[in-house]
């Protein structure tokens, strides 16, 4: 938001001008109803099969459907996701269908997730509304969702089974204070790796971002991305990853899985 201000002392003129970087100047809506990030030039998923896709790249990508029927029901525990980027909360509702769908009920499900440029509740809400499979989702979400910039926020759903955690700062404080406050134990199951492609967004595909990864990963930490850029994969494989290209979904002919050494 660009605004111009005007203050008149006397016979004396002042024009002020200031530039505000406020959440209007990076949520836009297209003219098919999507969000778009008007700061990065990019989209947030795609209408024909941004579910499907979300469900592809990150829930089958790191094998969730597998992996939550392996959990067994007489033992309890938890099964943490983190991920790079909240967004809409899209993967975090296709994570969630899922573990209500396969889980047993024993275990919880920790979302550990980060986010510097959080969308309102209403736009989570309008963005959300495009898929009518998650509403339930979305109404308990949007329930309890803010954003506090600089800040973490916790949320609990299905009486505790399942847990979002949001910190809402650059990717690598973030990472930073992830590992700091300990918000996720014994390394992560998953890796969702998001924030807008590579070219438009780099700062959330460094080398950095990569070893913070690593350092709240485990042996066998598994994690999925959209991209299969060069840098990305090689950044990936420095901090300890094996990486490996698979078939992408829709228009997408790859994308990129794997997990720690
Ligand atoms: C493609 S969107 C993520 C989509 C999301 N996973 C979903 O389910 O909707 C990428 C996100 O990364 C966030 N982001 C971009 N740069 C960032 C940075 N430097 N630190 C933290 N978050 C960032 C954007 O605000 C955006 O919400």
């Amino acid at each position: 938001m660009k605004k111009l201000v005007l203050f008149i002392f006397g016979n004396v003129k002042v024009f002020f001008m200031t530039i505000k970087d406020t959440q209007q100047d990076r949520v836009v809506w297209d003219d098919e109803g999507l969000p778009r990030s008007s700061k990065f030039d990019d989209k947030y998923f795609c209408r024909d099969n941004g579910y499907e896709e979300a469900v592809y790249v990150n829930c089958e990508g790191n094998g969730l459907r597998e992996r939550f029927l392996a959990l067994d029901p007489l033992s309890a525990g938890t099964f943490t996701i983190l991920e790079t980027g909240f967004g809409t909360g899209l993967d975090f509702c296709c994570a969630w269908q899922m573990w209500e769908a396969y889980a047993p009920g024993t275990w919880t499900l920790d979302f550990v997730s980060l986010e510097l440029y959080p969308m309102t509740i209403e736009e989570i809400s309008r963005a959300l509304a495009l898929w009518p499979l998650l509403s339930s989702y979305k109404q308990e979400l949007t329930a309890q969702y803010t954003a506090v910039p600089g800040g973490i926020k916790k949320m609990s759903f299905k009486e505790g089974r399942v847990r979002l955690t949001i910190v809402f700062d650059d990717v690598l404080a973030a990472l930073g204070v992830m590992k700091d406050r300990q918000l996720v134990l014994d390394g992560a199951d998953a890796v969702f790796l998001d924030g807008f492609g590579p070219a438009k967004n780099p700062e959330m595909w460094t080398q950095g971002v990569f070893d913070g990864v690593a350092l709240l990963s485990r042996l066998g930490t598994t994690f999925s991305t959209f991209t299969v850029a060069g840098a990305v994969r090689r950044g990936l494989q420095a901090a300890g990853f094996e990486v490996k290209r698979i078939k992408g979904h829709g228009k997408k002919n790859q994308i990129l899985v794997g997990q720690k050494n």
